[in-house]
């Protein structure tokens, strides 16, 4: 294959969570690109607000977020009182949890965080602090593993279209779908990326072009209603999307549009590749029907910018979730492998594998 001049670029310069001086600086997504801007945190409470403002978004970096969070809230709770802190601090983490109901990874990092919880003796600071930077690093691991995996199904020299922002943003670092662009761009393999806007939050337009900016790969913006007539014109291979859950049989919670992207994708002949590390995949839950969608404030709809753009008297319907059945997904890229044409088995065996 041709060497190109981004081959051994490693393109990963951009971290949304950290753990500083004590406490958790955040990237304040809600901001970008105007802005670049951080928020420091120094509660449990500041971290569930993060999460549920959507200053700090994406499946993975709301888990890695909520686990720094229960090191604050448990630093406090052992303040306030060394021997009932568990006690104190349960309803806490029972509060964190709720703060957006569809990543999966917000109830696992919580879940694992309560494996140290239970078993550590005198103050838990260090070892929680321990356990949510190897949550952390273990995410970026699994991003960068998931990267190669994502690029090697890539055929050399066509487009791919990403939805959403699932790139260093939305996770530990690198990102799950955006990791495979950012590992096929530098592998020579992706010739051209197309990021949707991804209405109402504009999370292509604000955070995946940012991104890709950042790192110099080039990017073309399309409004959500183009990428039918994209494919049609046979600008993509692939769609590449990230998960908020996967159900164990494969189907896959994701921002809305992901869907609608699938069904263009099938129309038009185009691969459809989910990304996402396995603290996504939520074996508890059957199918998509049992996975739970967040319904968000009309006002994210109504309005644009702060602006009002709908008339007054008008409602929106406003899920931030779809569910794209597993027989529509050519492959789930994992930490642990791939699995095409994902069904329940499958599924299982590469959770077990
Ligand atoms: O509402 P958001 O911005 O948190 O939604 C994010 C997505 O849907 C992402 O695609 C998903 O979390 C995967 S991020 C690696």
């Amino acid at each position: 294959m041709r060497q190109t001049a981004a081959e051994g670029i490693q393109y990963d310069r951009i971290r949304a969570v950290e753990w500083e001086q004590d406490r958790v600086k955040l990237i304040d997504q809600r901001l970008l690109p105007a802005k670049l801007e951080y928020l420091l945190l120094d509660s449990l409470a500041d971290g569930a607000g993060a999460i549920r403002d959507m200053a700090v978004r994406g499946a993975p970096a709301i888990g890695i977020t909520a686990a720094y969070a229960v090191v604050l809230g448990a630093r406090s709770r052992f303040r306030e009182d060394p021997r009932r802190w568990r006690e104190l601090l349960e309803p806490d983490l029972e509060f964190l949890v709720q703060a957006r109901p569809t990543a999966v990874n917000l109830r696992w990092a919580v879940a694992r965080m309560r494996g140290v919880i239970n078993k550590v003796s005198g103050d838990p600071v260090a070892a929680l602090l321990d356990e949510a930077r190897r949550i952390h690093g273990e995410d970026i691991a699994a991003n960068r593993r998931m990267g190669g995996l994502g690029a090697a199904l890539i055929e050399p020299g066509g487009g791919v279209l990403t939805h959403c922002n699932t790139g260093a943003l939305a996770t530990g670092g690198y990102g799950t779908a955006l990791g495979v662009v950012r590992a096929g761009v530098a592998a020579g393999r992706i010739a051209s990326v197309y990021a949707d806007e991804t209405r109402p939050w504009l999370q292509g337009a604000r955070l995946t072009a940012w991104e890709l900016v950042q790192e110099g790969i080039p990017v073309t913006l399309i409004a959500d209603g183009a990428a039918a007539y994209l494919m049609q014109l046979g600008k993509v291979r692939w769609v590449l999307v990230g998960a908020d859950r996967i159900a164990a049989n494969g189907d896959t919670a994701n921002k809305i549009g992901t869907y609608m992207t699938a069904c263009c994708a099938r129309r038009h002949g185009v691969k459809f590749m989910v990304v996402a590390p396995t603290t996504t995949v939520d074996l508890a839950t059957a199918d998509g029907d049992a996975i739970p969608i967040e319904a968000r404030a009309e006002s994210e709809v109504l309005n644009y910018a702060g602006r009002r753009i709908a008339p007054e008297g008008a409602r929106a319907w406003n899920p931030a979730f779809d569910v794209t059945p597993a027989d529509m997904i050519d492959a789930i890229v994992t930490e642990k492998g791939v699995v095409e044409q994902p069904t329940r088995a499958k599924i299982a065996a590469m959770m077990t594998g």
